[in-house]
């Protein structure tokens, strides 16, 4: 995500990601990760062209959107995927987001198909819960579910609380998308002071204490992104690392911040840093003319019915001039909590860097 532009196509740094990608799969990290949307398909393309010749030397794995997760749309999305990866199969394919208007039985039932069909190896989930995971299992008809890819990293812990019980459980790999919370946590701030420390310690970068820290939990997989060669070259180095146990367990404690409860009208819906849109009012929310899926109003009844439980929390920045917090992350899941709840309602955040005291 990110090569080949976000959510628009663009071609800048074309040669610079097809080459981040070949140097990683000279380094031996063969599993790539994209999705059709990326780029509006784009970063498919530089995939493809990235693995010319030596489709199998990788694991390719790519993802269909939530707004074609109906049999028929799953089967031509990825017909658009194969052709822009220049493979005629994909060996882990992936519903991106949960689509509430559409049966996951469908939706599994028509990846099975694929899998008979010889285009794609194994299913995986993006952005799907313990719980649908379970139902994964079950329906599809191998039984076997490759992945759960949920952001995990070193602030958002939710994958803590069963994800990863389960996929310990079902032989599952939880796949951490995120793992630097796209290149935050390697920033200085009192919150990564630590992470600076023990790099110093250890001689290594904090990227690969970073690494170290995630791929502790065996099963656990992380895909960085990164479009450098020093880069990719650092990502590579981390599986050699060893850092002990005890300081991991120590950075674990560090980060491992509950949610704060922060009322909904305290936060700023700000423009997003990609090209995504974002509502700006609960009634523009409600008439949804994005045609977001789930719809706000749709994830507002799924939070009501869980009894007020998110996915992840929000992401918001304080400002101190204002004394107010702007979104950073989660419209969809603000807006729907605000339709269920009210405006004056506190939502479960994560605040980024911390609210100074
Ligand atoms: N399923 C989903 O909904 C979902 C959502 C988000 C992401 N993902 C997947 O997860 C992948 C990674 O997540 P992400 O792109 O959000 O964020 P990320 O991997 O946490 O962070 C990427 C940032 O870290 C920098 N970086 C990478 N390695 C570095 C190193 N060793 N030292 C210093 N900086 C380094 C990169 O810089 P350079 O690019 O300049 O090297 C880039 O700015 C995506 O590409 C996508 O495949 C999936």
């Amino acid at each position: 995500m990110g090569m080949g532009g976000h959510f628009e196509r663009s071609e800048d740094g074309d040669e610079g990601h097809i080459r981040a990608l070949q140097t990683g799969i000279d380094l031996g990290m063969t599993l790539i990760d994209t999705a059709e949307v990326y780029g509006a398909g784009h970063a498919e393309e530089i995939v493809g062209k990235a693995i010319s010749g030596r489709r199998d030397d990788v694991v390719l794995m790519t993802k269909f959107s939530a707004e074609h997760s109906r049999a028929l749309d799953i089967a031509a999305a990825l017909d658009g995927s194969l052709r822009r990866l220049g493979t005629d199969y994909v060996d882990i394919y992936q519903p991106h987001w949960p689509n509430p208007d559409v049966p996951f039985e469908e939706t599994l039932g028509a990846i099975d198909r694929l899998i008979a069909a010889g285009k794609v190896r194994v299913a995986g989930l993006s952005n799907f819960d313990a719980g649908a995971g379970k139902q994964a299992v079950s329906l599809l008809r191998s039984g076997e579910l490759a992945c759960m890819q949920n952001e995990y990293n070193l602030v958002e812990r939710t994958a803590e609380r069963d994800l990863l019980s389960f996929c310990a459980a079902n032989d599952v790999a939880l796949v951490s998308y995120s793992p630097y919370q796209q290149g935050k946590l390697l920033k200085r701030s009192p919150q990564t002071e630590l992470l600076f420390e023990l790099a110093s310690q250890y001689g290594v970068q904090v990227s690969q204490v970073i690494l170290a820290w995630l791929t502790r939990i065996s099963g656990v997989v992380a895909i960085p992104k990164a479009s450098t060669e020093a880069n990719v070259r650092a990502n590579a180095q981390a599986l050699e690392i060893i850092i002990d146990t005890a300081d991991l367990a120590r950075v674990s404690a560090a980060f491992d911040v509950a949610p704060s409860l922060i009322p909904c009208d305290q936060i700023d819906v700000v423009d997003a840093s990609d090209d995504r849109t974002v509502y700006r009012s609960v009634e523009q929310a409600l008439a949804n003319p994005l045609r977001m899926s789930p719809s706000p109003r749709q994830l507002a009844d799924e939070i009501i019915a869980s009894g007020g439980r998110l996915q992840k929390p929000v992401k918001l920045r304080w400002h101190s001039q204002s004394q107010r917090y702007s979104l950073v992350e989660g419209r969809l899941k603000y807006w729907a909590w605000v339709i269920a709840y009210g405006i004056e309602s506190p939502i479960p955040a994560l605040i980024e860097d911390g609210k100074p005291e």
